[in-house]
């Protein structure tokens, strides 16, 4: 009795286990027109930590630029520029949206190359501990000044993935749009209006999100060997962003914190600069 109820058991969550992997479907638009998105591919690297890490130096707060917004909440971080807006559980993040330039990447003096900058948008990388779902592009700028750049997504802890047959060029437009249909699925629309295609991803089985976090980043990853060294960019915009909650609720940048990058020795690297409730600038400091 006992052993064949324990079999059962185990049987089931073997069965558990194997459909929860992660599983996506990919359809692309291509001058508004459908095609095969078979021209696609989606090619796997390890999970990068795109989280939000604290520094290791604290600065004073203090307000940059502008500063004519309602925005004012100023937080540091060793790899985040951006904001960060936070909802409680009860009407969680439903989606996320927002417009960016492709980071335009210059040689930072005094870094060793190839130096890298990545700017997404995404859900949970603040203060969920169990996922991180995220897409965006990562420009790298090579020891001659050339830069490559690729888009991506990634649902930490699972792969992250370049995106292969997505053209992109520094300083294009990119619409990232991520609508949870669950804890664990989403639809994810990329959408380029300089290249003129539209990259639609229905994707399941995903690691269970909290929805607690909307993020608008430029970030400073870390890879498997540390933390990459940091590109200099031209000011990059974020603008028609915003989120709404699960029960369909507007949800602006105001209130959401800026977040500036802090090096250890407790230089800003990059400020995030409030404009109005749906738009923000990024700048890069060296
Ligand atoms: C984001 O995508 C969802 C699902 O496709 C859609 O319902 C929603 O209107 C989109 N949001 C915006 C701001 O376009
Ligand atoms: C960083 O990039 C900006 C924009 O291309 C440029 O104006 C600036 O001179 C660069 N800074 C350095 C130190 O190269
Ligand atoms: C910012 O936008 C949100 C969502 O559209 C809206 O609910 C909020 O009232 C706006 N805030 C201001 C100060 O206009």
């Amino acid at each position: 009795m006992w052993s064949s109820a324990r079999s059962v058991f185990l049987m089931a969550l073997v069965a558990a286990t194997a459909t929860a992997e992660l599983s996506f479907v990919a359809s692309l638009q291509q001058k508004g027109r459908e095609v095969d998105a078979s021209v696609l591919s989606f090619v796997p690297t390890t999970p990068l930590t795109h989280r939000k890490h604290t520094p290791h130096a604290q600065a004073t707060p203090s307000r940059h630029g502008r500063g004519a917004s309602v925005r004012d909440t100023i937080s540091y971080s060793s790899n985040w520029c951006g904001a960060s807006q936070h909802v409680s559980q009860a009407d969680g993040i439903g989606s996320v949206f927002g417009y960016f330039t492709a980071p335009d990447g210059t040689l930072r003096p005094g870094v060793p190359p190839p130096q890298f900058v990545s700017a997404w948008v995404g859900i949970d990388g603040a203060e969920c501990n169990t996922a991180l779902l995220q897409a965006g592009v990562t420009t790298i700028v090579n020891s001659n000044g050339g830069q490559s750049i690729s888009a991506w997504w990634e649902w930490y802890p699972d792969n992250s993935y370049t995106i292969d047959g997505l053209k992109v060029e520094p300083g294009d437009w990119m619409w990232i749009n991520i609508t949870t249909t669950s804890e664990s699925s989403a639809i994810l629309e990329v959408t380029n209006p300089q290249q003129e295609y539209t990259m639609t991803l229905d994707i399941s089985n995903g690691p269970k999100l909290c929805r607690v976090d909307a993020e608008w980043i430029v970030e400073d990853f870390y890879d498997a060997n540390g933390q990459v060294a940091f590109a200099n960019f031209s000011d990059l915009w974020f603008v028609q962003s915003g989120a709404q909650s699960i029960g369909g609720r507007s949800i602006g940048l105001d209130g959401a914190a800026m977040v500036h990058i802090q090096a250890d020795d407790g230089t800003i690297l990059c400020s995030a600069e409030p404009y109005d409730n749906a738009s923000f600038v990024i700048s890069s400091h060296s």
